[in-house]
Parts: C-alpha cells; sequence; structure tokens
C-alpha cells in the first residue's frame, strides 16, 4: 500500500455538506478513523456514528457555525442522478447542486475564520463522450452536443448530464474566496463495497450470469476505487498548491468489454449474458435510471494527481475488482 501525503497530525475539523450517502459517509468513516472530526450536513439529520447538522442547502440557518473555524469543506450534495431525467428530476439535479454550491460561497465568503481549503463535487461526466483519446484536465474536451459516431450526436439526457456539471463548477468558481482554495473533485463512479452504489448493481449483474458486455463493449469506464478516492482527498487536502479541477479517476480507463470480463473473472463466474444498447435502454427504463450511466465512453486520466506525485493503490481494474469482491464476501460471510 502506498503512504498517503501527511495531513497535519492534529485532528482536522471537516465539515461535508450532503455527507450521508456513500461517497460522504465512506470519507466520515475514513476521517473519522484517522482521528479527525467529521460534522455531517444533512436535510435529515439522522443517527450516524459522527454529528449530523441540519441545513436544507438553500437557506442560512445555525449550520453556518460549523464552519467557522473549520479546517475543511467538501460539499456532496445534490440530488442522487441515479433516476430517470424528467423535468422534475431535471430540476432537482440542477437546483440542488448550483443552488447548495452558491449558498456555500456565500456563507464561506463572509466567515470570520473560512476552512483555508473547500472540496467541492464535480463530475467525470463533464468530458465528452471519447473512444479514441485520453481526457486530462489540461487537454481534455468538455461534452455537449459532439459527435459519437458518424451521423449521431450526443443525445439530449448526455448533454443536460454536461450542462449541470458546468454550471456547479461554474457556481463554485463564480465567487472569490481569497482565503479558501477551492478544488472541484472531478470524480469517476466510486467503486465500494458495500451495498446501494455501482459495484453492487454490477456485482448481482454478474452473479446472475446477466454481466456480460454492455452496449457495443467499445466504450470506456473510468472507475475509482474507494480507497483512492479517499487518499486522494487527503493528497488534496494536503498539498496547498493545488486548486482548480482534479480529475479522480484510476489512471487506466478499459473497454467496458474488458471491465465487465474482469468483473466476472473477479466472482469467478464464467459467463454473462450480453445487453446490447436496446436492452440497456429497457432495462435502464424499468430500474428508473438513464442508459447515460453505462453507455457513454468516460476515459478520463488524472494527470493532475499523478503529475503531483500521487500513487494510486488501484491503479488497475482486475486487482481493485479482485480486492472489492474480497472485501464484499468478508462483509457478507
Ligand atoms: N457516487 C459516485 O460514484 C460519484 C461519481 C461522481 C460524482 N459524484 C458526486 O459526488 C457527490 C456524492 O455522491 P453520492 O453518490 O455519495 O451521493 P448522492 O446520492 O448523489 O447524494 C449526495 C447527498 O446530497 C444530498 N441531497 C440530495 N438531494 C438534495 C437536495 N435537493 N438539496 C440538498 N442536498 C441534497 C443528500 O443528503 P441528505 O439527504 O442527507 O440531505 C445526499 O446524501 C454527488 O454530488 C455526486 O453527484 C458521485
Amino acid at each position: 500500500m502506498n503512504i498517503s501525503p501527511s495531513l497535519p497530525v492534529r485532528p482536522l475539523r471537516i465539515v461535508l455538506p450532503g455527507g450521508s450517502a456513500q461517497v460522504g459517509q465512506m470519507l466520515a468513516r475514513h476521517f473519522q478513523q484517522h482521528g479527525h472530526h467529521v460534522t455531517v450536513l444533512t436535510r435529515g439529520p439522522y443517527t450516524a456514528p459522527w454529528p449530523t447538522v441540519h441545513w436544507d442547502g438553500e437557506n442560512l440557518g445555525p449550520w453556518t457555525e460549523h464552519l467557522e473555524g473549520a479546517d475543511v469543506c467538501i460539499n456532496l450534495a445534490g440530488r442522487s442522478v441515479n433516476c430517470r431525467y424528467h423535468q422534475t428530476n431535471r430540476e432537482d439535479i440542477y437546483r440542488s447542486r448550483i443552488h447548495s454550491t452558491r449558498l456555500l460561497n456565500y456563507v464561506i465568503a463572509g466567515l470570520a475564520d473560512p476552512p483555508p481549503v473547500w472540496l467541492n463535487a464535480s463530475t467525470a461526466t463533464i468530458y465528452r463522450h471519447s473512444l479514441h483519446r485520453d481526457m486530462d484536465e489540461a487537454t481534455g474536451e468538455l461534452g455537449g452536443n459532439e459527435l459519437i459516431s458518424k451521423r449521431r450526436r450526443a443525445p439530449d439526457i448526455w448533454n443536460f448530464s454536461v450542462r449541470v456539471a458546468r454550471d456547479w463548477e461554474a457556481a463554485f468558481f463564480e465567487t472569490s474566496t481569497p482565503r479558501t482554495r477551492k478544488v472541484a473533485l472531478r470524480s469517476a463512479i466510486v467503486f465500494s463495497p458495500t451495498p446501494g452504489g455501482a459495484f453492487s448493481v454490477l456485482s448481482n449483474l454478474v452473479r446472475l450470469s446477466l454481466g456480460g458486455t454492455q452496449g457495443n463493449g467499445r466504450q470506456f469506464v473510468s472507475w475509482i476505487h474507494e480507497s483512492d478516492f479517499a487518499r486522494a482527498i487527503e493528497f488534496l487536502i494536503a498539498r496547498e498548491e493545488i486548486d482548480g479541477p482534479v480529475n479522480l479517476a484510476a489512471p487506466h480507463p478499459l473497454p467496458n468489454r474488458e471491465f465487465m470480463a474482469a468483473l466476472r473473472d473477479a466472482w469467478d463466474v464464467p459467463n454473462g449474458l450480453p445487453a446490447p444498447a436496446l436492452i440497456v435502454e429497457l432495462a435502464a427504463f424499468f430500474l428508473r435510471t438513464e442508459s447515460e450511466l453505462v453507455l457513454k465512453s468516460r476515459r478520463v486520466i488524472p494527470s493532475r494527481l499523478l503529475d503531483a506525485g500521487f500513487e494510486f493503490d488501484f491503479p488497475d481494474w482486475p486487482e481493485a475488482a479482485e480486492d472489492l469482491v474480497n472485501q464484499w464476501r468478508h462483509r457478507n460471510d
């Protein structure tokens, strides 16, 4: 295992707006285990091993006091994108991200003692559909109405996701916070061995022998193991010279055909029924989600992390998949 860059030895006060779902819980657990003080801002609150404080992502309230004198803010708030993108959900997806980010800007800009660093969720989906070249922070092209084959342009839903991501980052960077460094987390799908996330959905398909190639299998999958995600967050907190957008993705994205084959190998399942694009569309409809999560080609490279010296414990998917499956089995034995 690579050694994480060192955070200050003293316990940090870390505030996690929207930290109640899979990524937030994982980070809260990680930081608490390392001796830091975590507070989650939630529309709840709910019972957790760390303090949870009510906010609504739209209005000022007593929650703002928890940011005064904090060391780190990691904002993850936003309506889950795992849904059908009809008009109401689109409004919720957009508003929950842009408004909560603007609100935090307003609050943090006005604090007497603001957190020196604020990491705000963004997404690797901001880049265009790419089969043939890598997308990094310097040379990657943002998506929106791009050609995805000789005659077809990116569908409306993909364009919507890109618009959300662009406007989310614009809302994050639009306010000057001279005492607070800002990093936008362009994260690929975070793979975690806990129920409810992408790993469990794909693993369930594999174990039912339904985990074959999806679509034509040529589209790239960008992914990151949850432990590398947490270590990268620590790295970004510790490295005071890094600001702006940063890709959080393992350095070796791979085509869906190889991705699913490695996941089947990790589960010792020899075969999986393939799901051509039409079947993926139908399945997405019945599962009340969108096929974009599977069919868009995400070929994202973490150049800024690598250039800064970050070392991934899980740079390659076969080893990551094996580790996640082992952890899953260990939890459920
Ligand atoms: N999971 C991934 O692989 C991945 C990849 C790339 C980017 N991201 C981004 O990273 C963030 C965290 O992802 P996640 O999968 O852990 O969480 P998530 O399911 O997308 O939700 C994050 C949190 O947002 C809060 N939320 C939901 N609707 C809201 C609203 N209308 N107003 C204010 N807050 C609202 C919820 O907290 P409460 O209900 O407690 O208020 C929820 O726990 C998200 O912004 C996501 O888009 C995730």
